[in-house]
């Protein structure tokens, strides 16, 4: 092992991107600096917020720069270091992104313990997406027991837990998502009380028909038609977490919806955004609680892993056709150091 590939942003997409977005490059392997270790990738993980960094437009993130590599969730292990907090063969979670290899400051790692846990879950459901679910439901949607709780892209990575998370606290659960197969799961496999198709049914009258008591809680991972079907059901003192807007991430122009203040005015309701690294303080808490709720099975998770470092563009624009069911992850190499 001499070289490191590296995936690098080419161009800055217009509308979805396709593969022409992304170059594969070699470089000699980082060298390791002084509290720095060499990280070698297990996995990699593909998220729809990439999509946000790719372009220049004003966010609530830096946008990539074109020539660098694509930064985002990984683990990896440590095949070089000094430190003596960080050794040979740790696994490790970080944001060293698409390459094969990193060296990564040991302030900006966290050790992960293959025994709790596989170790893939720490970029899922004990990751950033299954404490998006945890604080985007109950801080700010706070189901309570005997309401109904409505998700969109309920069978993603975020989705799926925040289902799960509203069925735990007794809420009644309604998910929307696109396939049959991904429809059938939600119901059968995670107890999901109802969900819908919305690329084949008609999701304003399949809602009505689910939800006859209205919606207490949205939790809104897609925006666009399927988001404005939804608040049209909000009750009184509705709570509506604005996690994700993928069904806006490509359009090329700005998209003018129906005006909802109206709605979240006559119903009292809370319509809020949020960011999970705003709320990084509380990770432990939330991830204990995860955690315990993982190994207690009140909580199921899939994760839909393609094989092979050169599918990881693949597997991102995967997201935009909903290939995945559950959290889309890249396995880069076999664990060992
Ligand atoms: N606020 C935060 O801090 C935060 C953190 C993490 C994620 N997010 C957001 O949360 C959402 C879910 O993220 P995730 O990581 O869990 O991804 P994910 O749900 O695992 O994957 C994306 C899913 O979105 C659905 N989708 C794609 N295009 C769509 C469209 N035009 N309309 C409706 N659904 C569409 C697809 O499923 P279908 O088959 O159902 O279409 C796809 O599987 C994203 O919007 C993401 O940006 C926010």
């Amino acid at each position: 092992m001499s070289m490191n590939e590296r995936i690098i942003l080419a161009k800055r997409p217009e509308g979805l991107p396709d593969e022409s977005v992304f170059t594969f490059e070699e470089q000699p392997l980082p060298e390791p600096k002084d509290r720095e270790v060499l990280v070698k990738t297990l996995y990699l993980s593909v998220d729809p917020y990439m999509r946000g960094r790719m372009s220049d437009a004003k966010s609530y993130a830096k946008p990539y720069d074109v020539g660098q590599v694509i930064g985002g969730g990984a683990i990896g292990r440590v095949v070089e270091s000094s430190d003596p907090q960080c050794r040979v063969g740790d696994y490790v979670t970080g944001n060293w992104g698409w390459q094969r290899y990193a060296a990564v400051s040991t302030s900006k790692l966290r050790k992960i313990n293959p025994e709790l846990a596989p170790v893939t879950t720490a970029l899922g459901v004990l990751g950033m997406t299954g404490l998006t679910a945890y604080f985007g439901l109950l801080d700010i949607g706070q189901p309570q027991s005997g309401e109904t709780v409505v998700v969109s892209g309920a069978a993603g990575a975020v989705g799926m837990v925040v289902g799960q998370i509203a069925k735990i606290k007794g809420a009644r659960v309604v998910g929307i998502a696109g396939s049959d197969e991904k429809i059938k799961y939600l119901v059968e496999e995670l107890g999901f009380d109802k969900a819908i198709n919305y690329k084949t049914e008609d999701v304003a009258l399949a809602l009505a028909e689910a939800c006859p008591d209205g919606v207490d809680v949205y939790f809104d991972n897609v925006g666009g038609d399927v988001s404005d079907a939804v608040l049209r059901l909000i009750n009184k003192n509705a709570r509506i977490p604005i996690c994700g807007q993928i069904a806006l991430y490509n359009l090329e122009k700005p998209d003018t919806g129906p005006r909802t203040q109206s709605l979240l005015l006559t119903n009292t309701a809370l319509m809020k955004g949020f960011l999970i690294g705003d709320y990084t303080e509380r990770y432990n808490e939330a991830l204990h609680e995860l955690a315990e709720w993982v190994r207690d099975g009140k909580i199921q998770y899939v994760e839909n892993i393609v094989e092979g470092f050169e599918k990881t563009p693949e597997a991102f624009l995967g997201l935009f056709s909903g290939e995945n069911l559950g959290k889309q992850l890249v396995k880069v190499s076999e664990g060992e150091a």
